[in-house]
């Protein structure tokens, strides 16, 4: 068998772990109750102690905020709220400084109905930028050109009174999208990849990658006979039209020859919501394409051994040559995993995201444990839930304030937070836990302290042991050393075959076994997870 390779040949995101930050929700410092990039750069040592590699930060770009950002006025300047480009500046020196690589996001799909390009676009007909965007007559009884639904809820059409057109939008009106067929767009939206590259950041991670084109021929998007009442009302159809598209590899590819024509290995990671199969084409030929097309299947599979141990198989079993493999727990999109799963299988769900073979992603405030907050309705943000509301689609419970301490604004801010901080922030909050070596923060570091010393566990060869019961158990093995992954998935007591020679425990998610040695079996409690090894 070929010697493994040493860690120093993988590429950073290879073995390294990416921290997503909500800037709105991370750290105010002054007083707005929104955070913003100098609260960031105060908090960058949260990020250092813990032990990851990467700050993803979610955007920062001016904007009118019709989605928080995700509806970009300007790619190449900082909201006022957030700060100025002189502070986004020192924020990556600051990050540099102390060894963390930092990734912006970029909104390729569509920009704000505010952004400069689409007033001029919808100003006429003949404008040079008319078709930067997405504009169609009607349909022949003067409706919307097809049925496609916008993600949001609603047509994804929008009809344009003074010019006598729709545009579409594949989330909100207020999110044209922008015609990713056009070379002029194109250019205009690569520059944006430059000014960024040429400031220092390290990767994007590339919004909705998965909407970037649509059917040129509008053709209508099925109706989808699985739609009960109750599900986001944009799945009656299936958007076999809207989304998926081949072309979009070409887009990607041409993302990607930017972001390669710098130094360092810098990266890109997609966003695209898409069965296994279908999300391996964004590797891209030949690896052209995306280093990371997030893989959010863990978001939505059945809690089960079985299906985990499944999944992981199927998703090992798909990549392409060469490409590398991510999990993702936790986004400002979804339920908290505290939520999803509960407080004592999230830190068994945290075990599972840092032994996996992959790059994990982790989501802000779970290394705490924050779990939803129920927003009442006059406190709702979240455009989405204003459109569709009580399907329990709205993302505000998962964005709240990141809880720094137990002072009445968390440490996070001196005025009144934009979002609330939820009845837990007293309890449930950095610094409380980091003075309790039990906390959930004490064993995020353990298990990122421990993947940096075994390099088995971020760049090891991964193999499934057994998935019986309520138990998982892995193999993960390089350079001659092999640790095991036992992972009690249920609330009954499990005793596990383990016979690997020489063998102690390594980490508990309980945190009190660290040592104790394994003599062909081992005892995991309810809601145990146990990393044994030499
Ligand atoms: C992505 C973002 C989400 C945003 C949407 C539209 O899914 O993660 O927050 O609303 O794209 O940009």
């Amino acid at each position: 068998m070929a010697a493994d390779r040493n860690l120093d040949d993988f590429a950073w995101w290879q073995s390294g772990v990416v921290y997503q930050v909500y800037p709105r929700s991370f750290q105010d410092s002054n007083g707005d109750g929104v955070g913003d990039l100098p609260g960031l750069l105060a908090r960058l040592d949260h990020l250092v102690t813990l032990g990851v590699d990467a700050v993803w930060i979610s955007p920062i770009y001016p904007s009118p905020m019709a989605d928080f950002g995700y509806d970009v006025e300007d790619y190449t300047g900082v909201h006022p709220l957030f700060g100025t480009m002189e502070d986004f500046d020192r924020l990556v020196a600051a990050a540099h400084e102390r060894g963390l690589k930092v990734i912006l996001d970029y909104v390729p799909n569509h920009s704000s109905d505010r952004h400069p390009w689409f007033v001029a676009s919808r100003s006429s007909r003949d404008d040079a930028k008319r078709d930067w965007y997405v504009w169609r007559d009607p349909a022949p009884d003067g409706g919307p050109p097809s049925n496609w639904l916008s993600e949001f809820g609603g047509s994804a059409w929008e009809w344009d009174e003074a010019t006598g057109q729709y545009y579409y939008h594949a989330y909100l009106k207020e999110q044209p999208d922008l015609n990713w067929r056009s070379p002029e767009v194109r250019a205009a939206m690569l520059d944006a990849l430059r000014f960024w590259l040429d400031r220092g950041v390290d990767g994007f991670r590339v919004d909705a990658i998965h909407h970037l084109i649509e059917d040129e021929q509008l053709r209508d998007n099925p109706p989808n006979p699985g739609w009960r009442e109750g599900m986001s009302p944009t799945r009656r159809v299936i958007r076999i039209h809207t989304m998926d598209q081949p072309e979009v590899h070409d887009a990607i590819a041409a993302m990607r020859r930017v972001v390669d024509s710098y130094s360092g290995d810098r990266l890109l990671i997609g966003e695209a919501y898409l069965p296994i199969d279908q999300l391996m084409a964004y590797y891209g030929t030949d690896l052209s394409g995306f280093q990371l097309p997030f893989n959010f299947h863990l978001l939505s599979t059945p809690w089960e051994a079985k299906a985990l141990a499944a999944l992981i198989d199927q998703y090992e079993a798909a990549l392409p040559p060469g490409g590398w493999p991510n999990w993702v727990l936790g986004n400002h999109d979804r339920s908290r995993v505290a939520s999803r799963l509960g407080k004592a299988q999230a830190r068994v769900a945290a075990m599972l995201l840092l032994t996996l073979r992959g790059t994990p992603t982790l989501y802000q405030g779970d290394e705490i444990g924050m779990t939803d907050v129920p927003i009442p309705p006059h406190l709702v943000q979240d455009p989405w839930e204003k459109n569709v509301p009580g399907l329990g689609l709205g993302r505000d419970p998962a964005r709240t304030p990141m809880p720094w301490d137990g002072t009445p604004g968390a440490g996070f801010t001196s005025g009144k937070p934009w979002l609330p901080l939820g009845p837990e922030a007293t309890r449930v909050n950095v610094t409380a836990q980091a003075a309790d070596p039990g906390s959930k923060l004490a064993l995020y570091k353990a298990l990122l302290a421990l993947r940096r010393v075994e390099p088995a566990l971020s760049v090891g060869s991964y193999r499934r042991v057994s998935a019986e019961d309520d138990v998982l158990v892995y193999e993960r093995a390089h350079g001659g050393r092999r640790l095991w992954v036992l992972l009690n998935l249920g609330r009954d007591l499990a005793m596990v075959d383990a016979p690997v020679e020489g063998a102690h425990i390594r980490v508990s998610t309980h945190l009190d076994r660290d040592g104790e040695p394994v003599a062909g079996s081992v005892r995991l409690r309810p809601n145990e997870g146990v990393v044994i090894g030499p």
